[in-house]
């Protein structure tokens, strides 16, 4: 009987191994994403199309160069990553989050949805990613998104409020503290904001369907004990 236990065990094992692996993407699709700043109207610009990245920097904003990697269709275990832009406020939004959108695109929040240059990323710490993380700077009403946990320490007025996704770092680098600002000049350039965002909450990362997947062979040892 243990035997079986144990060949259960192994075979469950097995199966969550190839249900995780068949969730990845491969990474060698992952595309770069280029960011952009605009110091007269305080925007950060991320895209993935390199005419729209140049032609940007044509129209008043500075190359900052790659920063991290995401899939440009919709791959397994993926979200898209909705681009907002409010021309008042002169700034690029991104989330995850539909409803988030939503209310920005409301009669009060000022955004129109850009279906341009998709982004897919996934929602979860899967598949060799790192976090995205999303700060505001209600000065500069700029949204500002790093996978460096120090490039902001450089950039007065910016507070964190959570992590958006999870993006693949450019090729050659595989940590999330690594700075990026390599690739760009990576200064805001813009005069420092004192006043605090409205505290928000972390999203709550909800934890992949897949990870329940553990639970099956456990539930066959113990059927089978
Ligand atoms: C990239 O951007 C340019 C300039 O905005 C646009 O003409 C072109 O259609 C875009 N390419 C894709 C694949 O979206």
């Amino acid at each position: 009987m243990k035997t079986l236990s144990c060949f259960l065990f192994a075979l469950g094992s097995f199966l969550v191994t190839e249900v995780l692996a068949d969730s990845c993407a491969d990474p060698s699709q992952a595309v770069p994403v280029y960011r952009d700043f605009n110091d007269q109207i305080g925007d950060h610009f991320y895209t993935t199309n390199n005419t729209e990245y140049t032609l940007a920097n044509a129209g008043g904003y500075f190359a900052e160069g790659a920063r991290f990697r995401v899939f440009s269709t919709q791959v397994p275990s993926t979200e898209h990553l909705l681009r907002l832009w409010n021309g008042g406020a002169g700034d690029h939004f991104f989330t995850l989050d539909t409803t988030e959108a939503t209310n920005a695109v409301s009669s009060t929040g000022g955004y129109v949805l850009e279906n341009l240059a998709p982004m897919f990323v996934y929602s979860s710490q899967i598949c060799g990613t790192v976090p995205l993380l999303r700060y505001w700077s209600a000065g500069n009403s700029d949204h500002f998104y790093t996978i460096s946990t120090t490039e902001v320490d450089n950039m007065p007025g910016y507070s964190f409020e959570r992590i958006e996704g999870y993006v693949l770092p450019l090729v050659g680098s595989s940590s999330s503290a690594t700075d990026g600002s390599a690739a760009g000049t990576g200064t805001p350039g813009s005069p420092a904001a004192t006043t605090s965002p409205p505290a928000k909450t972390n999203a709550a990362v909800p934890m992949p369907v897949g990870h329940l997947y553990f639970l099956l062979p456990l539930a066959l040892a113990v059927a089978y004990l």
